[in-house]
């Protein structure tokens, strides 16, 4: 799927302690290979259990850089790297008012609402009903009063809590769908993965410098699944 390969599901045996030291490895390797770098994001991620976010089947496979499924259409948890890949690129920090488009699992979320903490906000929006209901769920089991979920088309963005300081888009789009450029305050960040062609897609980051220039860089090549509704593929 999606040009990885899956491991067949098979219920999970390990432990608490197992995905705990699982994490603090993972985050050290993410760390090394220079995805990650700055203290805030490192401590969100040692701190919010990613295995509670994969499906139950997948689970023991949950600090491996593989994407899995999730209930709904076309959703997926992205590999582990990808958060502190985007993160890290809009630099996400304490305060920010952050939107993502496609909540998927809700991890991505929960880190945001961890990173950005009790003065800054986080909104996400899912668009397929089955992973909304399954990342409701999961978000459910923790306290994040800063947290807000919305079912519906992300692309046109959510203007009651505009301006947002910073934005991702979890899913590729073709042209980044100008409602969210609109609700993007100056001097904020979005990035998203972009499609070039057909079978190939760039992750870039767009600045919205003070007076409302705009400035788009690509960083790296990357692989997501397509953006649906207005802004679609
Ligand atoms: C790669 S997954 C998201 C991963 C997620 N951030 C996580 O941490 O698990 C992309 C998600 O975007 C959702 N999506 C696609 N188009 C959307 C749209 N227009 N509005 C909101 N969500 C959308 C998909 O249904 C899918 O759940």
């Amino acid at each position: 799927m999606f040009g990885w390969i899956i491991p067949p599901p098979k219920p999970s045996k390990k432990t608490k302690e197992t995905f705990y030291h699982e994490r603090q490895l993972k985050v050290a390797f993410l760390k090394q290979k220079g995805y990650l770098k700055s203290r805030i994001i490192e401590k969100a991620m040692l701190k919010i259990p990613r295995e509670h976010f994969v499906p139950c089947s997948y689970r023991d496979h949950t600090y491996e850089e593989l994407p899995f499924p999730l209930p709904g259409k076309n959703s997926t948890i992205s590999c582990p790297h990808s958060y502190p890949m985007f993160y890290e690129a809009i630099a996400l920090s304490s305060g920010d008012n952050f939107l993502e488009i496609g909540l998927g699992s809700g991890y991505g979320a929960i880190l945001a609402a961890e990173i950005v903490g009790p003065k800054g906000k986080v909104t996400s929006i899912e668009i397929d009903h089955d992973t909304f209901l399954y990342a409701q769920e999961r978000i459910s089991k923790f306290e994040y009063p800063n947290l807000f979920l919305i079912e519906g088309d992300g692309g046109k963005g959510y203007y009651p809590h505009a301006p947002y300081d910073k934005i991702c888009l979890t899913a590729a789009c073709v042209e980044i769908p100008p409602p969210l450029i609109d609700q993007l305050d100056e001097g904020g960040k979005l990035i998203t993965p972009r499609s070039s062609s057909r079978a190939s897609q760039d992750l870039v980051l767009l600045e919205k410098e003070i007076g409302g220039n705009i400035k788009v860089i690509t960083i790296e090549k990357v692989l997501y699944v397509s953006l649906q509704g207005e802004y679609g593929c």
